[in-house]
């Protein structure tokens, strides 16, 4: 395995060149000196792997550092950025890259939540880092300060806004009031959304990306299969509309919290639309932005804001990670290594524990709304808040004309999943109601 002399450039090879690999080589190739001066030595790209050699590229990409042969390239890196995406070849690549001993930087959220623990292993075993702060939440630093600045403290709670895909979606929705497909074909215009949207829409890239801040701050192995995962399909213009009526806006949410002690929980981890107040500072995360809360027994509330998509400011943490880790090779050492300790057991997702509004058609007639409470006590659902508006007055003009229709909107205390599932079950038979329109969660208040 080559290494790298006191003074000599040390190897960076780039898997990958395209919207992300093309800024990193952007950033390599036209701030050496800078680089140099932060790590130490030269960073010399020494290659760049791509599918298709005959792509036409970015300028800045020499086309003579172009090549199909990723292995060879592995072989001769001191440092390897992969930003290939996909489970393979990336996965054994990179697994190349660190039994060789080269240290590795990674945006693949969906490689790590899928086979994260065999990837630190090898990291591990080979004494080199693994970094991959770009593959949650973009531009944004919310890898290492959970990872490295709050290793001393508990996280009690990650809640956040990990898609940009679906935060413009939904945004524009509620600011255009356009329905879902033609917010989606939006995204799709912008470049956000990809041409199969089902990994932002659907709520895969969240998911990953949740698996991984959970197992950062509870210091438990987390992976996205025990992730509870609803993605936005089912949002429409209506319960947009609804939920602007009742003050708040629908976010796709990232959870992850410790039921119980934080030092002795368990786990909870889950990605689904809800009901944010206006007032709160998630609401107020506009377009394809990112935000991430997060809350720590000592530090109390922090929060993250900024860019989690798109080639710069995606390169701009890869970068991050490529400096530290380049230092270190040269310095010697390793970085952090995987933190597992805690092993929390990891709660299945009808144990999650959540507010929710019920929104329900019902017969405008007395003692309908009692009966439906009667069912919420049965299950032991406790009600937070109940309000009733007539047909006359709903938000579109179509309901106005349902005669003899109430629009009930029941909003609970924390209940479990379970326990509201069978509620709505049994509220949907009672002989009064027409329809349970929506189920949504409520977060953040
Ligand atoms: P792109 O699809 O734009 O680029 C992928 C690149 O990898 C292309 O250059 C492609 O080659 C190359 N590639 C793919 N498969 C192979 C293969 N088998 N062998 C050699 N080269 C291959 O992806 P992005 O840049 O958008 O994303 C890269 C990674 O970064 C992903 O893991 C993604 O999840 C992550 N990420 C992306 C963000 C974004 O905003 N785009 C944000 C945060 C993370 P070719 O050009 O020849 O097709
Ligand atoms: N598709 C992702 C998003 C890219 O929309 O947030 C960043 O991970």
């Amino acid at each position: 395995m080559p290494d790298s002399a006191n003074g000599s450039p040390l190897r960076v090879a780039l898997l990958g060149c395209g919207v992300v690999g093309t800024e990193v080589a952007r950033g390599i190739l036209t701030n050496p000196i800078d680089l140099e001066a932060r790590v130490g030595a030269p960073l010399e790209l020494v290659g760049v792997a791509v599918r298709d050699l005959a792509t036409e590229r970015d300028p800045v990409v020499p086309r003579d550092l172009l090549t199909t042969d990723a292995e060879a390239l592995v072989d001769r890196a001191d440092l390897v950025v992969e930003v290939m995406g996909g489970i393979e070849p990336a996965r054994s690549l990179i697994l190349r890259a660190l039994r060789g001993g080269a240290a590795v930087v990674t945006a693949n959220k969906a490689l790590l939540a899928e086979r994260g623990p065999e990837l630190f292993e090898a990291a591990d075993a080979a004494g080199v880092d693994l970094s991959f702060e770009a593959a949650v939440a973009g531009a944004i630093p919310i890898v290492r300060p959970i990872r490295e600045s709050l290793a001393g403290d508990h996280v009690r709670r990650v809640l956040g806004i990990v898609n940009g895909t679906t935060n413009y979606v939904l945004d524009r929705m509620t600011t255009e009031g356009l329905d879902l497909d033609e917010a989606v074909a939006q995204a799709q215009a912008l470049g956000y959304a990809e041409a199969d949207p089902t990994a932002d829409v659907d709520g895969f890239d969240a998911a990953a990306k949740a698996a991984i801040l959970a197992s950062l701050a509870f210091h438990t192995r987390v992976s996205i299969d025990q992730v509870a995962r609803e993605g936005i399909r089912g949002i429409t213009a209506d319960d947009v509309a609804w939920a602007a009526r009742t003050g708040h806006v629908i976010k796709l949410l990232a959870v992850a919290e410790v039921i119980g002690p934080v030092d002795d929980g368990e786990v909870s981890v889950r990605v689904h639309p809800a009901l944010v107040p206006v007032s709160h500072p998630l609401a107020t995360v506009r377009d394809a932005f990112n935000a991430v809360f997060v809350e720590a027994q000592g530090a109390g509330p922090l929060m993250f804001y900024g860019q989690g998509a798109g080639g710069r400011p995606t390169a701009s943490a890869v970068l991050g990670d490529v400096v530290s880790a380049a230092r270190r090779r040269l310095t010697g050492g390793q970085g952090l290594r995987e933190s597992k300790d805690q092993d929390f057991p990891v709660l299945p997702a009808e144990a999650a524990i959540t507010r929710y509004q019920v929104r329900i058609d019902v017969e405008d007639r007395p003692g309908v709304l009692a009966q439906v409470a009667g069912v919420l006590a049965e299950h032991g659902v406790s009600i937070d808040t109940v309000r009733q508006v007539s047909a006359s007055a709903a938000v579109h003009e179509d309901l106005a004309q349902e005669h003899g229709t109430a629009h009930l909107l029941v909003t609970t205390h924390a209940a479990r999943e379970a326990s509201l599932a069978a509620t709505v079950a049994a509220v949907s038979a009672l002989e009064p109601v027409r329809e349970i329109t929506s189920v949504l969660r409520v977060e953040g208040s």
